[in-house]
This record gives C-alpha cells, structure tokens and sequence, in this order.
C-alpha cells in the first residue's frame, strides 16, 4: 500500500499509520467503506465493496481498539460475532498493552438480536448490549442473559452516556463500525474524533445507503485530512473530526 499524503512514499508501515495518540485520554475511531457514488452496500452488504488492503486496515483498526462500537442494524445485516483474535493480531494487541479481545459493544432500541450467535460467547468479555428505557422490558430480561445490558436515555439511547460509560470503565479506545444511523448519532452527538473512509472505484448505481442515515443536522462536521493511502485504485482516506455537537 502506498501513501498520496501527506508525504509520497511506496510502501507504508500500517500500524503507524493509523496508530492512536496514546497520550490521548479518549478516541473514538469510525470505519466506513463506501462506493465512488456514495454507497455503504453493494447487495445489501459492505463486504462486497471491499479488497484486500481494506480488510487489513480494518482489521488493523479493531486490533487497536478496547472496545468495537456497533449498531443492532449493522450486527444484524453483517451477522457479527465477537472478536477474539489469535496469533499475530492477539500479539499486536499485547504489544499495544490492550486486553486480548476487545469489548463488543451493540446499540439497539428494540432489541431484536440474534442471541444464540456467535456475538453473545459465552465466554469473557461478554458483549455489552446498550439500550434505553424505552426498549421492552421483557426482552431486556432475556438479552440480560446472554450480555450485560447497559440503560441510558429514556426514550432513545443516550449515546453521549453510553460512550461516556465506556470510558468510565478505561475503555478509552473506541472503533465505531457503523451503521449510518449509529454513526449518524455519534457525530451529531460531537462524540467522534476519527473518520477512516476507505474510498472503493466502484460506482455501484442508486438505491443504497449513505454513510450515514437519520434525521438531518443543522451543520456539517468539517475533517481535516492525516493521509491518504493508496492499492488498487482504492483510496484509504484518515481524517480528524472537531468533536463539536451539530444538534
Ligand atoms: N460500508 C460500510 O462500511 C458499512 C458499515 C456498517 C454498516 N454498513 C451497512 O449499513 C446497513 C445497516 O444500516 P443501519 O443504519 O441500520 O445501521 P446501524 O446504525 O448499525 O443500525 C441501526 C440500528 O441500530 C440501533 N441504533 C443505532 N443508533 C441508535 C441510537 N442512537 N439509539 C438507539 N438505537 C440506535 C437501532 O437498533 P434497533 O433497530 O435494534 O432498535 C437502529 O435501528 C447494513 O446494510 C450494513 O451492511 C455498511
């Protein structure tokens, strides 16, 4: 993979590229991939937009996190499971001084996940699933079985309290995967620091989605681009967020 910006080069060191301040005390990472005409599926999923180089970049940037922030929607459509990485990545990991799985964290109001998959392990960490007081207190009992159910918000989820929680627990490396309404929120809510686009040649034709989805906002959120790399026409584009409240 080679680097456009800032400074030319031919083959880049990833890691470093996309390494967290670690004197930084909170950061909340985002991953997209989207289609030269704007789309986040290609047949209903992100997987098909995607190559090589960004399936290592993403991997990349969950390896550097505590905690995997995901929508229900996303978890849904993507059929997530838990991350419990091995070999070089749980060495990465170490090395990083990170634990060895990151937290998998779900935001869902209605609560309609699939509890026997793969992202409710059994085994530690158990995924957290956030939710507000507004989600249906009976499913709320039967998810409590198979995670840890964190309430904030009465009517909808309260993502400023929700992220606000994960750092109380010294979760302070956040990788946002999305979806657009999750994403949507976060940003609106001034909560993320960091857009990792990757931009695939690919014109996908109308009817999907954005990169994000929701009610609109009253301002844009201004980026300030850290690099662009580049591999097989797919553009890997690293900008910093103001984490400033648009709503
Ligand atoms: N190209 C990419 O990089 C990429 C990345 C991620 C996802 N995607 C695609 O995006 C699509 C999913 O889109 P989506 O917008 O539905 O994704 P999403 O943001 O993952 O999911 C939306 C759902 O998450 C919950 N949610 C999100 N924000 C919430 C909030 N502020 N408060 C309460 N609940 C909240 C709700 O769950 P409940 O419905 O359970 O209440 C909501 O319906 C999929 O097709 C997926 O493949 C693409």
């Amino acid at each position: 993979m080679r680097r456009l910006l800032p400074d030319p080069a031919g083959e880049v060191d990833l890691e470093s590229e996309y390494i967290v301040d670690p004197d930084s005390a909170w950061h909340v990472r985002a991953s997209f991939i989207s289609s030269a005409d704007g789309a986040v599926t290609l047949d209903g999923r992100s997987g098909g937009l995607g190559n090589a180089a960004d399936k290592r970049v993403f991997g990349l940037a969950r390896d550097l996190a505590d905690v995997i922030l995901v929508g229900a929607g996303t978890a849904r459509a993507e059929a997530y499971r838990a991350s419990r990485p091995t070999g070089a990545r749980l060495e990465r990991r170490r090395r990083h001084g990170l634990p060895d799985a990151p937290l998998m964290a779900v935001v869902s109001e209605r609560l309609q996940l699939d509890l026997d998959s793969d992202l409710f392990p059994t085994d530690e960490p158990r995924t957290v699933v956030i939710t507000s007081g507004a989600s249906p207190p009976d499913i709320r009992a039967a998810v409590a079985e198979h995670a840890e159910v964190l309430v904030h918000g009465d009517d909808t989820v309260d993502l400023t309290a929700a992220v606000a929680a994960l750092r109380r627990r010294g979760l302070r490396r956040v990788h946002c995967e999305g979806g657009p309404r999750l994403f949507a929120g976060l940003v609106a809510a001034g909560l993320v620091d960091e857009l990792c686009l990757t931009l695939a040649p690919l014109l996908t034709g109308p009817g999907a989605e954005r990169i994000v989805t929701g009610a609109p906002w009253p301002a844009p959120a201004y980026g300030v681009l850290r690099h662009v790399l580049e591999d097989e026409n797919y553009l890997f584009l690293r900008y910093d967020l103001k984490r400033a409240a648009l709503m």
